[in-house]
């Protein structure tokens, strides 16, 4: 069976009870902002769970491409994967327990021919949340399945959600396809990672809202969300043993061998290659467009796609491969996902940059880190030969958090790529210690541009005034001439000149400079008075004004306006019209660190 045809037959199954289907929606969630990424098809159904009417009705069918990053760990074993797609139907106030497994039942055994006896079901034993869901044990049993194939789990393994904080969750009755190899040990069961059992459906009811407080408050109605994963199913029934032999991933490794991965690439790398791969690739041709950054899911990616960067470098692969793979994701899906075939060159071109970007300062932070390493091994071997302890016989040793936000900040190695570098050579990562380092950083970048630093904004002289206007213009022109995804990273003025360092994945050149240049100069020339205004945060943001957003600002915020070239949420003080800031220059533009230039200029008397 192919994929297609598993989609459609899941679809159709449903079709014909009585469900609508919806397309898949946007993997950056839209109606659930709990969560980075939709890990589930039922994000985008949360306001019709809590109660709203779907235009569509009571019953409905979908597949949905989910990105979960909780599993990246697991990614090279046999079936766990970041990107993955799940058919799912749901009941919103409609059918309950007893119709929902008896389906479930009936498209496993008689569509998809698994015989009863390979399926195990785990149930909610109950807890001093909610209580045991003895009617879905009886519902499984009046369905033909024996007592020894339904298990009975605490919260750990069969309460769902939610995924983020708050949310619809209650308790779940997972599906396994048991392969039939003997039980490993006395307990073992679906839960045990031995690989005997494999979960391919979740259906789970969702009973429950859970409150910010904590809480779980009853839903008005009783839903039903269930989850399965195509690419497992795909596996099974087609007799393979794990997700990379299906024809999903068959082309991706093929190349791969063919690339010569195969001679210096553990198989576990080459199927991690594989799937990365596939998932920058719907991530980056997600019609909500994100591209790599250092926070949220432009982090993920990033993180991803470094990670891959990382494995061609070990196999001594070239890194303009990459292109060539997601290529081959984008033909293999563009008929079932046409966003991708429309966003081709946007993939394509963003895997470019970040690849250009990584590959600058990869090879340089390697070295770096492999002589932390090494010097932490030569440590620990001192130690040993002091008689001191060994570190084996404890935690491991671990790689201080300082040196890690090193590698971070000046070379982009995302901290998990770093501890994945130090647990190869057996280290740890002091996480706390990065943690601080971070938070260290971030208040810094904050305080010097809400202007509190001794020497920064706060030298309150009409000349800093002058400065800080045309740093407002600088960042306004740096993002008409390079683009918007241009964003501050930090600033900081002194008597003489200003510094502004900002996101931009290449140098820029001197054309562009001069048209920066110019800009600032014609915004002067035009003698503009510049508007302030106070406002709530939440306003200003809605007018369009740019600032630091994660910053907690109070009741009111200032924003400064210089009509038709910036707009943003700023202390001040500035210049009262850009009259008086005579003449703008940049001295000089350089790379600041990974992904983030640095440009210094000044502003020079008007010849007159
Ligand atoms: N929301 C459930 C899950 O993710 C069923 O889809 O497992």
């Amino acid at each position: 069976m192919t994929a297609k045809e598993l989609r459609t037959m899941y679809v159709s199954f449903f079709r014909e009870r009585g469900h609508r289907e919806i397309p898949s929606a946007s993997l950056l969630p839209e109606n659930d902002p709990t969560v980075l990424f939709t890990t589930a098809g039922m994000h985008p159904l949360v306001p019709y769970l809590l109660g709203e009417k779907h235009p569509l009705g009571r019953r409905l069918t979908d597949v949905q491409k989910c990105i979960r990053t909780s599993d990246i760990d697991e990614v090279g074993d046999d079936v766990h994967l970041t990107f993955f797609e799940m058919m799912g139907n749901w009941s919103l106030g409609d059918y309950f327990k007893e119709e929902s497994v008896s389906m479930s039942f009936e498209f496993l055994t008689r569509h998809l021919h698994i015989p009863p006896e390979r399926l195990a079901v785990t149930v909610f034993a109950g807890d001093e949340a909610a209580p045991a869901d003895e009617e879905t044990a009886q519902a499984w049993k009046r369905l033909g399945l024996k007592e020894e194939q339904i298990f009975r789990y605490g919260s750990e393994e069969n309460w769902w959600g939610p995924v983020g904080h708050t949310g619809p969750c209650g308790p779940d009755t997972e599906i396994f396809y048991d392969f039939g190899k003997p039980k490993c040990c006395e307990s073992c069961g679906p839960a045990c990672t031995c690989g005997k059992y494999v979960e391919i459906w979740n259906n789970v009811f969702l009973l429950f809202n859970k409150e910010e407080d904590g809480s779980l408050t009853g839903l008005a109605q009783k839903n039903v969300d269930t989850g399965m994963g195509l690419e497992r199913v795909l596996t099974i029934f087609n007799g393979k043993t794990n997700v990379y032999e299906t024809e999903l991933f068959l082309p991706l490794m093929e190349r791969l061998a063919e690339l010569g991965a195969g001679k210096e690439l553990p198989l576990r790398d080459r199927r991690i290659i594989a799937e990365h791969v596939r998932a920058v690739t719907f991530i980056l041709g997600d019609p909500r467009r994100i591209v790599p950054s250092n926070t949220e899911q432009g982090y993920i990616l990033r993180r991803l796609i470094r990670r891959i960067i990382r494995l061609f470098q070990k196999a001594g692969m070239e890194s303009d491969c990459l292109r060539g793979l997601s290529a081959i994701v984008i033909d293999q899906y563009r008929d079932v996902y046409p966003e991708l075939g429309e966003n081709r060159d946007f993939i394509l071109e963003e895997l470019q940059k970040e690849q250009a970007l990584f590959s600058r300062t990869l090879e340089e932070g390697l070295r770096k880190a492999n002589r932390y390493l090494d010097s932490l091994e030569a440590g620990c071997r001192n130690e040993e030969q002091r008689g001191t302890g060994s570190p084996e016989n404890g935690k491991p040793a671990m790689l201080s958090g300082e040196l890690a936000f090193r590698l971070y900040d000046t070379y982009g190695f995302p901290i998990e790529f770093t501890e994945e570098l130090a647990r190869e050579r057996g280290f740890a990562v002091d996480m706390g210690g990065f943690q601080r380092k971070f938070e260290e950083h971030q208040e810094k970048s904050r305080l010097a541009s809400a202007g509190k630093f001794a020497g920064g904004l706060a030298e309150h002289s009409e000349q800093t005034a002058r400065l800080h206007t045309a740093t407002h213009l600088l960042g306004g022109a740096l993002r008409k001439v390079l683009g918007e995804e241009v964003s501050q990273r930090g600033s900081n003025i002194n008597a003489e000149r200003l510094r502004f360092d900002f996101s931009f994945g290449r140098k820029v050149t001197k054309e562009e400079l001069a048209q920066v240049e110019a800009m600032v100069n014609e915004a002067i020339d035009r003698k503009i008075d510049i508007v302030l205004e106070e406002m709530p945060p939440q306003e200003a943001w809605r007018s369009g004004a740019i600032g630091i957003f994660s910053e907690k600002y109070g009741d009111m915020v200032k924003v400064y306006t210089i009509p038709g070239y910036s707009r943003e949420i700023c202390g001040g003080p500035h210049a009262g019209n850009t009259e008086e800031l005579g003449r703008f220059r940049i001295l000089k533009e350089e790379a600041s660190s990974a992904g983030v230039r640095r440009i210094k200029a000044v502003l020079e008397r008007k010849e007159i």
